[in-house]
């Protein structure tokens, strides 16, 4: 078996996977959505002393597992430095005193692996990856194998929703209450397409953002109504920019995973693509669609059966990670 622990960012999570079978034997999930609620996005201190606290209190459920580790996982990129700070501290620990192995995962690269819970591996496939903090396009083939698209130059698709949400005085994190709050609204607020004339596939949130910004400061528009013609905006950009990565790859498979990947208007949308492409669309049960550790310990598995381990006294926290560009 494999423990995994993530705290990249505001969510404690601890999981424990059979490797031969990848079945989820544990799962639990703290989360300090309502302790960062009042700032309008994560403190990272308080995360920390959060995670600090919780940490302890999951693993203590886990320990009649402990005699059957074969390895400990844990996210070490990307992510706030002093968030994951706390669990690869508990990762170190476990890995010396189980004297068992340590495996550093990519956290962007567990999303990918949030599909495949219980389930084995698809590929190749094209992922597009939509969280608080990325918005990316990649190529996906395997644990090792992973290119990149395209990205965001500026703020991601959840951040942008955190960031109009906090506009509007909805709290964090945006995304649930936007898509909430623009079900009773009419796209009637006219809002900019990013990067339309530019011929390159990249993701751009700033302007719609700013526009948002001004058409609130008018005061002529209701809420609602500034949900939904932002949430329809963000999204056609996606799309947009997906059809340009269709177009160019034609990938089988197309998956669209991360945190915001539980919009069910982004899914509709994606839906219609798919039918018009004729690739398959693949996303995480809703439940693994935010951050957990269970998407960890998938990752992990294939990791241990590659042998990509990590050395105890090597192992770095980076909080920002690059791939390497697709051809
Ligand atoms: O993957 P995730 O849990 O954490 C990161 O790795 O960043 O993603 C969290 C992000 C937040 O920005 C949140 O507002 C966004 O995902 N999100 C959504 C929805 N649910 C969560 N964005 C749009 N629509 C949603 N339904
Ligand atoms: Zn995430």
């Amino acid at each position: 078996m494999i423990l995994a622990i993530e705290s990249s960012c505001d969510d404690t999570s601890l999981a424990v996977m059979e490797i031969k079978t990848k079945k989820l034997l544990f799962h639990k999930k703290i989360s300090q959505e309502l302790e960062h609620s009042v700032y309008g996005g994560v403190v990272p201190e308080l995360a920390s002393r959060l995670h600090a606290k919780a940490l302890p209190e999951i693993l203590s459920r886990t320990k009649e597992f402990f005699p059957k580790l074969k390895a400990v996982a844990v996210t070490n990129a990307p992510g706030l430095s002093v968030t994951l700070q706390e669990g690869v501290m508990m990762a170190k620990a476990l890995s010396i005193s189980l004297n068992i192995s340590l495996i550093g995962v990519n956290h962007l690269i567990g999303h990918i692996y949030s599909l495949f819970i219980e389930k084995d591996e698809i590929k190749p496939m094209m992922v597009l990856l939509v969280s608080g903090g990325h918005t990316k396009i990649l190529n996906f083939n395997g644990i090792d194998d992973v290119c990149e698209i395209a990205s965001t130059m500026d703020d991601s698709f959840g951040e942008s929703f955190d960031k109009v949400a906090k506009m509007l005085g909805l709290g964090y994190p945006g995304g649930p209450v936007i898509e909430k709050l623009a079900e009773k609204g009419a796209e009637t607020v006219g809002l900019p397409l990013p990067l339309k004339n530019s011929p390159e596939i990249a993701f751009s949130y700033s302007g719609i953002k700013n526009a948002v910004r001004l058409a609130i400061e008018t005061g002529r528009y209701k809420s609602e109504d500034i949900a939904a013609s932002f949430q329809a905006k963000a999204i056609e950009h996606l799309v947009f920019m997906s059809k340009r990565a269709v177009k160019k790859y034609r990938p089988f498979n197309f998956a669209i995973v991360g945190g915001a990947s539980a919009n069910l208007k982004l899914r509709e949308e994606f839906e219609k693509l798919s039918k018009k492409f004729g690739f398959k669309l693949l996303y995480p049960e809703m439940k693994f669609t935010s951050d957990n550790a269970a998407m960890i310990a998938r990752a992990a598995v294939e990791m241990y059966n590659k042998g990509m381990f990590t050395d105890y006294k090597k192992i770095k926290i980076i909080p920002r990670v690059e791939f390497e560009k697709c051809e």
